[in-house]
């Protein structure tokens, strides 16, 4: 197949997110947030109750797709009064929305009146930056909701950040969690198990481990401390945990072929047809570490390694996948495939830059079959100034 191009298959997407049911109380269930990688949405939406949707493009993709509105939670710091109004006026009606500010509020209210509707509101509690509120700013929405006609409060949403590692900090977040909505409730007359509680834990996947089950312990290390948080809340209420790298980063490969092979002062490098413009794993800037990656064809028996700079075709040092990375000798035609990059990859890259094609996307089922989804997408005319 030509390169470069990412696969996710539907079969590891479906363990991941049964692995991670599995290692949170039965009563907690998942939300995508499908900023991760839209491009398995409708495959993750199966099997988790809730998809988070941020962007206006994010709700066409869920529209286009089908996305059953009851499990859209409509999220992000800058809701579109249009896109907002057209929502609240029809059948999405029905998804949740975030409260991020006052604004937001009186906009959502106002749209939930005009519908003649009641909408079910989630207000964000700020973890310290631009996102949701401080507690008396909640408290002062939450008291406004209260008896409200239009908008109705169902909880708490909270989202500390991504790529967590610390169990001790989200012991201490949720005890605090726990704490406020048992206070919200109090003061202003909820019973709690009615609250709900959306919390993105930021659960981390471990990209630089090359040793598949090494990784998948560090993995599951962290996922075993946030079940242990979640079963050590009194919070009786409706739990729900918001992830995206979590859910979609193992299901993912990005393949790229190697174009041109050099030894420059001693130094083999590798150039591919792809680079860091399609491939972003969290803490990977300037390859200070090497991501899980193998080569096609395989090398049966091969035990000799050689160290390898793999470098790809943007025209900047930047530009770097791997350093020193041991691999057999590589040729020219060998295609590198790149491991757990079903998360972010493919929407945080700087598509855009030299002007390179947007790769192709595959999806492979259940069954095994391979179906495209998005054909290679030239981007030169994005950069083409108009006459
Ligand atoms: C509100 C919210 N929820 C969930 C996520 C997903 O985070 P992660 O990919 O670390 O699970 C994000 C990421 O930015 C977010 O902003």
């Amino acid at each position: 197949m030509q390169t470069p191009y990412y696969l996710f298959d539907e079969a590891t997407l479906n363990d991941t997110i049964a692995h991670l049911k599995a290692g949170i109380p039965s009563h907690v269930s998942l939300c995508y947030a499908m900023k991760a990688n839209p491009f398995i949405v409708t495959q993750a939406a199966r099997s988790v109750e809730r998809v988070e949707v941020c962007s206006p493009g994010e709700m066409r993709i869920c529209q286009s797709l089908g996305i059953s509105a009851h499990q859209i939670v409509v999220s992000g710091v800058h809701k579109d009064p249009a896109l907002m109004r057209e929502l609240v006026s029809g059948e999405h009606a029905v998804c949740r929305y975030t409260v991020e500010s006052t604004l937001q509020y009186d906009v959502l209210e106002e749209c939930a009146q005009d519908a003649g509707v009641r909408i079910p509101v989630l207000i964000r509690l700020s973890s310290g930056n631009q996102f949701g509120m401080d507690k008396a700013n909640v408290r002062e929405l939450v008291a406004r909701c209260k008896d409200n006609p239009w908008v109705d409060f169902r909880g708490i949403h909270y989202f500390p950040g991504t790529q967590r590692t610390s169990a001790k900090r989200t012991n201490k977040e949720l005890e605090r969690l726990d704490a406020f909505m048992e206070e919200l409730a109090h003061d202003y007359g909820y019973a709690t198990r009615e609250l709900e509680l959306e919390y993105g834990a930021g659960l981390p996947v471990e990209y630089f481990e090359q040793d598949a089950l090494v990784a998948r312990a560090k993995d599951d290390e962290q996922l075993a401390a946030l079940g242990d948080a979640l079963a050590r809340m009194r919070f009786p209420g409706k739990i729900v945990v918001e992830l995206g790298r979590a859910i979609a980063a193992p299901c993912g490969t990005y393949a790229t072929t190697v174009m041109d092979t050099k030894c420059i002062r001693g130094q083999r490098y590798a150039i591919v047809d792809g680079g860091m413009h399609q491939l972003v794993y969290y803490g990977h800037a300037m390859s200070m570490q090497q991501p899980a990656c193998h080569v096609l064809p395989e090398r049966e028996g091969a035990t000799e390694q050689e160290r390898w700079n793999i470098y790809g075709s943007l025209c900047t040092t930047n530009d770097v996948l791997a350093k020193q990375m041991p691999l057999p000798g590589l040729q020219v035609g060998d295609v590198l495939v790149f491991e757990r990059a079903g998360a972010y990859c493919m929407t945080e890259g700087l598509s855009l830059f030299l002007s390179r094609d947007l790769p192709r996307v595959f999806v492979r089922d259940t069954q095994g079959m391979l179906r495209q989804v998005r054909d290679r997408i030239e981007t030169y005319t994005l950069n083409t100034p108009s006459a």
